[in-house]
């Protein structure tokens, strides 16, 4: 197999026609300030909103938390990570300096708020101090940065201090000020809890107020798969039962899971992962065209194909566990917070039908795991061979399939796999790839895949979030499985090395059918 040489990118359109603007004033609450997911993801992604001018120019940024700490502990504790970012290419926020004005824009109106979540006093004080504010003209976004068991509480909480009201006018116009709700994952654990967080959360606030976010939907590659299929021709008419064999959606991590033993224990690969990210992939792949890119055309036609999804089997899913690899990693159950004889899985892979016309007989395998040979997030669609091939001694059962490769991570692009004349005198065949490569047409923007979401949420467009019936229709997915681990031990655990592709029963999941998974755990150039 040749692989294309990069050459110099052409600019083939014309300078982006559209340039966003940025939002309106704002304050952003971050309960959980003094947390993981502020430092390394959220003040990270508000600095480079700010570095590109998509920072609200009225913007006060207010901390909430139990650790001790002032507005000028938190702000110079978030200066020292900010700093140890620079010049460290495979951080997430790969920033080359501080720039002392971005950060002033960005911290120069930030305050704190020392307080226990469940307690009356904490959101009467907040209330206080948001209606004080008269620069950021009383809108408010929340973000629950905090651990979920606080989800419900917090957001009812929020509703009973009056921090949710809006004030609609009766005609039913754009509110005076809005108040939004950014709610991280996990939401819910299964079916019935998320149904009884909406239930809560649905109580003290309206469903436009509420942001659930997946941060898999703000990676570039992710939103490319709705350009690539409805801004071209070429696809659609490929892209259906006729002439796709079946899908394969690989999310491969090289880490374990390092300090979140406590909550991996509860969790596991499941849940962790597919009932949302790779969920998310999915629908971007098995979406009807939505009829406009607003946030009610896209997500209803996300939420049909939940809705179409089969409930996954028991028999159509594998579970495995990574044991100790080499260069002396640890297996999961050495790791620390996790039970030495723990049967949570950190490997999983399905077999999931859709029920509909596009995709009736097209199946879908998902797989994800953590301690794999390879980081990888990608999805490989894998089209049906030539009906007959009129070379000597060739059988089309033997020619390489055609596959597509949408590239999520780390290797950002798009691939498409064909078979070409290999030169010489005798017809001979050789499977090739044209590839491209974002990085090799656009400049790599320090992005840390949070910008685009945050400023969604300031924005007021919710295309890019999760609806109440889409997370309660992704747990259903999945439900007969969780309830058949839940009650039945694995066996044979742990059943694949770190470092390795997975446990062998993977393999036979698809070998059932006389599929393979492509080999994408190798250098990703492989057949
Ligand atoms: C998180 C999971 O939601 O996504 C982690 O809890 C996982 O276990 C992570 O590692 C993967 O995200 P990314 O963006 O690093 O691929």
């Amino acid at each position: 197999m040749t692989d294309a040489k990069p050459v110099a990118a052409q600019v083939l359109t014309a300078p982006p026609r559209r340039s966003p603007k940025p939002p309106g004033p704002c304050a952003m609450v971050i309960f959980g300030a003094g947390g993981d997911l502020t430092k390394r993801l959220l003040v990270p992604a508000l600095y480079n909103l700010a570095t590109t001018g998509l920072l609200p120019e009225h913007f006060e940024l207010i901390g909430v938390d139990l650790a001790d700490l002032d507005a000028d502990k938190w702000r110079d504790s978030l200066h020292t990570m900010m700093e140890s970012f620079v010049g460290k290419t495979a951080s997430e926020s790969r920033i080359d300096k501080v720039d002392e004005d971005t950060w002033k824009h960005l911290t120069g109106h930030m305050t704190y708020i020392k307080g226990d979540l469940t307690d009356d006093g904490l959101y009467e004080k907040l209330k206080q101090h948001i209606d004080q504010k008269s620069d950021t003209g009383g809108n408010c976004l929340f973000y629950l940065a905090i651990a979920d068991r606080f989800f419900s509480p917090v957001v009812t909480h929020l509703g009973k201090a009056g921090l949710l009201e809006e004030n609609w006018d009766e005609d039913g116009k754009a509110p005076e000020h809005w108040r939004r709700v950014v709610i991280e994952k996990p939401f819910g654990h299964d079916q019935a809890s998320a149904r009884a967080l909406n239930t809560a959360i649905l109580r003290v606030a309206r469903e436009h107020q509420i942001f659930r976010i997946d941060h898999f939907l703000g990676k570039e590659t992710v939103q490319n798969i709705m350009a690539l299929r409805f801004a071209n021709g070429m696809f659609e008419p490929l892209w259906n039962r006729d002439r796709i064999d079946h899908v394969q959606i690989t999310a491969a991590e090289t880490v374990g899971v390092e300090t979140r033993g406590r909550f991996y224990e509860k969790t596991g690969a499941l849940r962790d992962m597919i009932p949302n990210h790779v969920f998310q992939l999915l629908a971007m792949v098995a979406m009807e065209p939505p009829g406009g890119f607003d946030a009610a055309a896209v997500r209803g036609r996300k939420e049909d194909v939940f809705a179409a999804m089969r409930t996954v089997a028991p028999e159509d899913a594998v579970r495995g566990q990574y044991g100790p690899g080499p260069d002396g990693v640890v297996g999961y159950r050495e790791e620390h917070d996790v039970a030495p004889d723990s049967g949570t899985e950190t490997y999983v892979a399905i077999q999931l039908a859709i029920d509909n016309w596009r995709w009736a007989g097209v199946p879908f395998y998902l797989r994800t795991g953590k301690h794999m040979s390879r980081r990888v997030t990608e999805i490989a669609i894998r089209f049906k061979p030539a009906p007959f091939a009129p070379f000597e001694n060739t059988d089309v059962g033997t020619l390489p399939p055609n596959w597509l490769l949408l590239q999520i991570q780390p290797d950002e692009g798009i691939a498409l796999q064909f078979e070409v004349k290999r030169p010489g005198p005798v017809v001979d065949l050789a499977a090739v790839r044209m590839a491209f490569k974002y990085a090799d047409w656009f400049p790599k923007e320090p992005n840390i895949g949070y910008e685009t979401l945050i400023y969604d949420v300031m924005m007021g467009d919710q295309t890019l979030f999760n609806r109440a019936d889409m997370v309660e229709e992704t747990w259903r997915v999945v439900s007969k499985v969780l309830d058949n681990w839940s009650t039945e031990t694995p066996e044979g655990f742990p059943n694949y090395a770190s470092g390795s592709d997975g446990p062998a029963e993977a393999d036979a999941l698809l070998a059932r059918t006389g599929r393979a998974w492509r080999p994408t755990m190798d250098d990703g150039k492989s057949r």
